[in-house]
C-alpha cells in the first residue's frame, strides 16, 4: 500500500478499546499505510480488547512484565518504539489517552522528528498528582503533538489555554463512544434482573493502600442491603491482593476476571448502578442510562456530572454507602435506546480521519 505511513501505538484495554474505531476508520479510508503497534504494556486485557474490535498487531514489543514499576516500563518502551520507529520510518505517530505507552510514544516521535497526533486530548484534573501518572503524562503529550483531536468543548480549550496552535486542535467527540455504538449493535437485549445490581471497578494507582480499602470496606457494606454486586477485578496485584482479601469471601459479592467487551458491556447496560474509578466507564455509563458514582477526589471529565449522570463521592466509605442509598432510591431511568452523551456522537474516528488525510494531501 502507498502513502504515508501512520503508527497507531496502543499498549492498554483502554486504548485498544477507544484506538479501535480510528485504525477502522483510517484503513477504511484507503489513504494511508496503517501500522498496529501494540506495546503490550497490557498482556491478557490488551490482547482480549483488541481481538474484540477484530484487531491484530502487525508489531508487539511484549513489555509487560508482573508488577512493573513505571520507570521500566517506560525505558522498555522508550528503547522498543524507538527502535521500531528507526526501522519503520512513520509519517505520523497516533496513540490515545494517558498511559505511559501514549506518553513515551509522543516521545519517542518527538526525539525521531515525526509528527505526533493526540486522540483524547485536553483532559485536565488541573491537580498534576491526580489521577497519577496520568494527568502528567497527558499533559506531557499536549506538549508534544503536532494534533490533538480534543474529545469535547472544555478539553478543547484548556490546550487552548496552555498555549496549543489553534489550528491544531479539533473537537472530535470521544472515540469510546464510538466503540460502544459497535459493542451495542452485537450484544442482545436482556430484560432487568429482580435483585438490583452494583458493578464496581477500581484500579487507580493513587487509591493503592487506605482508598482501595476504603472502597473495599464501602462495598461489603453495601452487600449486606440485599444487592448482587459484581466486581471485575484488575489484574494488577496491587488491586488484586487488596480486593480479594477485603471481599474474597463476602456473601453477595461476585469477584470475576475483567469482563471481555461484550459481558462489560452488557454489565454496565444492565446494572442499577456503578461505582468506579475508571476514565472509560465514566464516559461510556452516560450513554447507557446508567447512572455513575465516581471514586476519586477530582475527575478530568467533569461532562458526565454537569449532564446529571455521574457523582464524585471518593473513597470514604461513609460517603460511597450513603450516595449509593440515594441513588439505588431514585426511581429507575427508562433504558431504551442510546442516551445522549456529553462526550461525542459515535463518529469521533471520522472526524480525526478526515483531519489526517487532509493534513497529508497538503504536505
Ligand atoms: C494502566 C495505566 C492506566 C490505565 C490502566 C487501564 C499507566 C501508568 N497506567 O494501569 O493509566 O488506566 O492501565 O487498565 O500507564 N497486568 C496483568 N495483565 C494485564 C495487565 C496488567 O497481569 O493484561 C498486571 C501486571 O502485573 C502489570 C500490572 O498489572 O505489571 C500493572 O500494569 P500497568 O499497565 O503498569 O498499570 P495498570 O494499573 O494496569
Ligand atoms: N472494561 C472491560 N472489562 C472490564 C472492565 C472494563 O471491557 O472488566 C472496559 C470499559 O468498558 C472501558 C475500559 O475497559 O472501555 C476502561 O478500562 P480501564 O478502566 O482499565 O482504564 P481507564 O479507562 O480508567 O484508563
Amino acid at each position: 500500500m502507498a502513502g504515508p505511513k501512520i503508527l497507531c501505538v496502543l499498549g492498554t484495554r483502554p486504548e485498544a478499546i477507544k484506538m479501535a474505531p480510528v485504525v477502522h476508520a483510517l484503513r477504511a479510508a484507503g489513504w494511508c499505510e496503517v501500522l498496529v503497534v501494540a506495546t503490550g504494556q497490557h498482556r491478557d486485557l490488551l490482547d482480549t480488547a483488541l481481538a474484540d474490535f477484530g484487531l491484530a498487531p502487525d508489531f508487539d514489543l511484549d513489555v509487560m512484565r508482573e508488577g512493573q514499576s513505571l520507570a521500566a516500563l517506560t525505558s522498555r518502551l522508550n528503547e522498543g518504539l524507538d527502535a521500531l520507529c528507526a526501522e519503520l520510518e512513520p509519517d505520523c505517530v497516533v496513540a490515545q489517552g494517558d498511559t505511559t505507552t501514549t506518553m513515551v510514544s509522543a516521545l519517542v516521535a518527538f526525539h525521531r522528528g515525526v509528527p505526533f497526533a493526540h486522540v483524547e486530548a485536553g483532559l485536565r484534573t488541573g491537580d498534576p498528582l491526580a489521577p497519577f501518572p496520568e494527568e502528567m503524562n497527558r499533559r506531557l503529550c499536549g506538549r508534544l503533538a503536532a494534533w490533538h483531536f480534543a474529545p469535547t468543548v472544555r478539553a478543547a480549550r484548556a490546550l487552548l489555554d496552555e498555549g496549543a496552535a489553534p489550528g491544531r486542535v479539533v473537537r472530535t467527540g470521544n472515540t469510546a463512544i464510538d466503540a460502544l455504538h459497535f459493542t451495542l449493535a452485537r450484544i442482545p437485549t436482556t430484560s432487568p434482573r429482580a435483585v438490583p445490581t452494583i458493578l464496581v471497578t477500581a484500579h487507580r494507582r493513587e487509591s493503592f493502600g487506605a482508598p482501595l480499602a476504603g472502597i473495599c470496606d464501602a462495598v461489603r457494606e453495601l452487600a449486606r442491603g440485599g444487592v448482587r454486586i459484581v466486581f471485575p477485578v484488575h489484574p494488577n496485584p496491587e488491586v488484586r491482593a487488596t480486593v480479594d482479601a477485603a471481599l474474597g469471601a463476602v456473601p453477595g459479592v461476585e469477584l470475576s476476571q475483567p469482563l471481555d467487551r461484550s459481558a462489560f458491556v452488557r454489565a454496565m447496560r444492565d446494572a442499577a448502578l456503578i461505582l468506579t474509578d475508571s476514565g472509560g466507564v465514566q464516559e461510556e455509563a452516560p450513554s447507557l442510562g446508567t447512572p455513575v458514582l465516581v471514586l476519586r477526589d477530582v475527575t478530568e471529565r467533569p461532562e458526565a456530572i454537569e449532564a446529571g449522570a455521574a457523582v464524585l463521592v471518593g473513597t470514604d466509605p461513609a460517603r460511597i454507602v450513603a450516595a449509593a442509598r440515594r441513588a439505588l432510591g431514585q426511581p429507575a431511568t427508562p433504558r431504551e435506546g442510546f442516551w445522549r452523551s456529553p462526550f461525542g456522537d459515535g463518529r469521533a474516528a471520522l472526524r480525526i480521519e478526515a483531519v489526517l488525510r487532509s493534513a497529508f494531501s497538503r504536505s
